[in-house]
């Protein structure tokens, strides 16, 4: 039998930090990070260690927040507002399920939108539509131009009026597969309303995401708000899960730990 780990098995598995850092010492000399808990709890590692890889990580998804590092980057010249990784992780799910419809909710400049028709494009089928409350008039006039617009459809009302939910449904033709990306108001109580009124869009084996869940962990940075402890959409997500056993969070994506979408996949069994 072949030693050694399968390739699989070699890539790293993290997941989100549970435990809220209290006081975390990097020291370059002997090559250890020291991690102090709010329980009162410590651990030493190898600086260089995946252990120290994993507190690190978790730390700067914080500090990077803090500096608005999402709001760095553009996608085929459309500004987008997402951490890189996250837009590499969903593109392995999108590849997986290829849809036939990527419904978004939370359009700001265009650049997720894009991001999704891209890969459609580079697929040869699939389209995208892309709701926002409001779709700003510059915003509106890049996309028009945009070379993948003809992949997307935009509406301009807010992702939970009755209005919107029933042109998303007339725009999907029947037997088509189906998935979702929820990214416009992070309240709880909108991504439960969302999730609820897109989630029977979704097809068996494809996802609704729920992105965002990282506010939970960015209560004391500043910007970040008290309420967001409870007030995020990874509540949301556990909300909906608790009265639909037909869906299920795949940790995969996530498997990092590296995201500002903790327990946001949500797959439909
Ligand atoms: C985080 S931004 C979207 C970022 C975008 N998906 C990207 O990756 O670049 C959130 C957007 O949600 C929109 N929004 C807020 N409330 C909404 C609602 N009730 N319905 C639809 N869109 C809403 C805002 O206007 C804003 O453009």
């Amino acid at each position: 039998m072949a030693s050694g780990l399968q390739p699989r098995d070699r890539t790293l598995r993290y997941y989100p930090l549970v435990a809220r850092l209290w006081k975390l010492t990097a020291d370059t000399v002997s090559q250890t990070l020291f991690a102090t808990y709010a329980d009162g709890t410590t651990e030493s590692m190898p600086l260089y260690s995946h252990d120290a890889f994993r507190q690190l990580s978790y730390l700067w998804l914080k500090s990077g927040w803090a500096s608005k590092f999402s709001y760095n980057f553009s996608w085929m010249g459309r500004p987008i507002i997402q951490m890189p990784e996250d837009m590499v992780m969903i593109q392995e799910i999108i590849h997986r399920v290829k849809p036939d419809v990527l419904v978004e909710t939370g359009v700001a400049h265009g650049g997720s939108g894009v991001f999704y028709a891209s890969l459609f494009e580079a697929y040869g089928k699939g389209r995208v539509i892309s709701i926002d409350i409001e779709i700003r008039e510059h915003n509106r006039k890049a996309l028009e131009a945009h070379p993948m617009k003809k992949r997307i459809t935009l509406i301009e009302r807010s992702s939970t009026a009755p209005e919107t939910v029933a042109e998303v449904r007339g725009l999907i033709k029947a037997g088509e597969s189906v998935m979702v990306v929820l990214d416009s108001n992070h309240t709880r109580a909108h991504v439960l309303e969302e999730l609820e009124l897109y989630a029977p869009l979704v097809t068996t084996g494809s996802y609704i995401v729920a992105t965002d869940g990282s506010m939970v962990d960015l209560t004391d940075v500043p910007g970040g708000k008290p309420e967001w402890a409870t007030d995020n959409p990874k509540m949301a997500v556990h909300d909906f899960l608790a009265g639909h056993d037909g869906f299920e969070i795949d940790p995969e994506p996530t498997r990092l730990g590296i995201t500002y979408w903790p327990d946001a996949y949500l797959r439909r069994k």
